[in-house]
Parts: structure tokens; sequence; C-alpha cells
């Protein structure tokens, strides 16, 4: 900066790494694709793994919080991890056009993909549950939304059953594709810790990406890429918690509309992951999932949507069990812009508006 500012040329830096391809490029070896496979990339994975000191205050004992940031992904959630796998191996099979059930992300990613693919996309959503930022992206990309009069589960339920009638394949994580794109979030966590966490901390919606992040740690660990494995924490809003309660919800609610799913797909692959990492299912109250999200918005400077903020929630509800000096992960699946009105109705900061364009006027209100 100085240089410039001092009429300098700057040296040229040559770059020393190589740009990053993509996870499927990445993490080929690792994946089920093979030479013929056309690879649809929008440069997703790679994202951060961000510590999180102000978290790390309220928990003390030497608690080592990390934030995997998966909102920073193309489409600003993790769905694009698996939506690279699933278009490019739909695309290898021959489809022409691909269909999903959606709470939003999935609907955002698969249209983006589709469309860079040269397929159609087709989203069925609960009518005016999807937030808006979803909905915007889904449209843009060229998706052709059917909004319906019921919920998600419902939503998936007709599409599996259009999926099976007619030539347009699945791309919800039921799609096997999906799961280990998604597996490569592991992969990254493992890569730059050295090991797995001692804790993951995740939302659950339809528990898809629960399961892809137990099947990357697993195979890292068979293959001698990391030493232990991590007790899986999965967390549910507590009007949408089939998996904590253990029945199917008819009618779920929650603040959190990504995971506003009474019936989850990989319902007995939870189920598993609970089991052999000897984790732990509970849900969290809307209020603490939106005292989270302020909190990782205005002490972290991460805006994550309220469905990530499910992760931390429940790792400060669970805080007291956190073995001293533990490294946990939090997932934040999804990024803050894709729910603007859940943000603007949601903070407690000052917005004052109708003010007079004057210097005088500005100073009285900021109490200068
Ligand atoms: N977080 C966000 C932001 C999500 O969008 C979802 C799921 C989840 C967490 C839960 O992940 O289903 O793998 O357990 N969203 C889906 C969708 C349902 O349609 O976008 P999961």
């Amino acid at each position: 900066m100085k240089q410039l500012l001092t009429g300098q040329q700057p040296q040229a830096v040559r770059p020393t790494q190589k740009p990053w391809s993509g996870l499927v490029e990445h993490y080929r070896p690792w994946l089920p694709v093979g030479e013929r496979t056309p690879i649809v990339t929008l440069l997703e994975g790679n994202t951060p793994l961000l510590r999180a000191p102000a978290l790390e205050k309220r928990i003390g004992r030497g608690v080592r919080v990390f934030l995997k940031v998966d909102g920073h992904n193309p489409t600003g959630s993790f769905k694009d991890r698996g939506m690279t796998m699933a278009i490019s191996k739909a695309k290898e099979a021959g489809a022409t056009a691909v269909i999903c059930a959606s709470t939003g992300n999935t609907s955002a990613a698969a249209a983006a993909y589709a469309r860079r693919g040269g397929l159609r996309a087709f989203a069925v959503i609960p009518d005016g549950y999807v937030a808006k930022g979803k909905l915007a992206q889904a449209l843009l990309y060229g998706a052709e939304v059917l909004a319906i009069r019921g919920n998600f589960d419902q939503a998936l339920a007709i599409t599996r059953t259009l999926a099976e009638r007619y030539p347009v394949t699945l791309v919800n994580s039921i799609n096997p594709y999906r799961l280990q794109g998604q597996k490569t979030a592991a992969f990254e966590v493992v890569d730059v810790l050295g090991d797995a966490p001692d804790w993951l901390c995740i939302p659950m919606g339809n528990a898809g990406n629960i399961s892809a992040y137990w099947m990357g740690f697993q195979e890292y660990r068979k293959a001698g890429a990391s030493r232990k494995l991590p007790v899986m924490h999965g967390f549910q809003a507590s009007g949408s918690a089939p998996l904590v309660l253990g029945s199917r919800v008819a009618n779920p609610t929650t603040v959190a509309t990504a995971i506003r799913i009474g019936n989850p797909a990989n319902w007995a692959k939870a189920l598993a992951v609970r089991k052999e990492s000897r984790g732990h299912f509970t849900s969290v109250s809307d209020g603490e999932i939106l005292a989270a999200y302020r909190i990782l918005a205005s002490e972290e400077g991460v805006f994550c949507e309220p469905a990530s903020a499910v992760s931390v929630a429940g790792m400060l509800q669970h805080a007291s069990e956190i073995p001293s000096e533990a490294q946990v992960v939090c997932v934040l699946t999804g990024n803050g812009l894709k729910d603007p009105t859940t943000a603007l109705e949601n903070n407690q900061s000052n917005l004052y508006t109708n003010l007079a364009p004057e210097p005088d006027v500005i100073a009285q209100v900021m109490g200068l």
C-alpha cells in the first residue's frame, strides 16, 4: 500500500500455489468420478475454517472453537458441494432435467449447477416458507419453481413420485452423489486442523449433511489421514425436531425455515451416525437460535442464516459438557444474506430513519 501511495511499482507476485480447481478436482481420488465425467463446477469448496474468539471466551477452559463457513460457497450454502457431484453425474448419465424439493438452498444450488451444465431445473417448494434471497436466486439462475400449498415433506414426496414417473433426475440428498460431494467438507476440516476435531456441531434437517461429514471423517481415518473421529452433535429446532423426538412431526415450525422438516429423508443414516460416533441429538429453541445468530454476526463478524446458527446455539447449550482444551467445529451451512427478512426483524441495532441530510442533525443523533 505504501509503495502504491509513493508511486513505486509493486513487484509482480508469482503464484506459489495452483489456483483452487473445485472440490471434485481437488479430491478426485476420493470421489466416484471417471475420466469421462463432465465436471460441472463453480469452484465450490475450500471454505474458511475460522477461529471464533468471542465464542471461546464465553466457553473458557481452553476450548478452541472453529466455524466452518460454508456460506462462502458459490451459491451461498454447503449444497454446492453436493450439487457439483449430482449435476456432473446426472449429465454423465445423459439427463436433461433435474428436480428437487427444497426449503430454498437446494433449489438455488440445483438451479445454478443445472443451468451451468445446460440442464433444466425444477424446484418444488413450500409456498411462503422459502427465504427471499433463496427464491430470488433460484428464479434468476433459471429454475422452474413450483410452490405448493404444503410443507417440505409433502414437496419431497411429490418430487420422488415425479422422478419415478418422468425423465427427471432427483437431486435431493437421497441422491447418493450429493453426500459424496458433501463429505469433502470433513476432508477440508481435517486438512486444516491436521486431525478431526473432538466435537462436530451441525444443524440437521434431512440429516444428509451430518451423514456426509461422518462418511468423510471415517474415510480419512481409514486411510490414515486422521487419527481420531469426532463426537457428532446434531441439532434441530425445537418445533421441527423429529430426530430428537424419535417420531415424525406433522406440522414443523421454526424461524430457521431451511430446516423446517418433519420427516427427514436420511433418518436411518442419522441414527447410525449418532450410534457410531457416540453422538447426541438435541433441540434448540427459536430464541436460542436467534441469540446465536446475533452473537455470530455482532461478535464474530460472521453473518450466517438462522438454520446455520443452530450449530452454535447447540454448542452453547452444551458448553459445560465440552472437555477442557477440546477442539470444536461448528458448521455454518448457509450465508446470512439468504434471509434478509429475519436479519431485519431480529437485530438489536438502531436504525434511524427519515433524517434531514445535515451534518448537525446526524451528529446530534449520533450523540456527539
Ligand atoms: N442448513 C441449511 C442452511 C440448509 O439449507 C439445510 C437444508 C440444512 C442446514 C440441513 O441440512 O438437510 O442435510 O440435514 N436445506 C435443504 C434445502 C432441506 O432444501 O435447502 P440437511
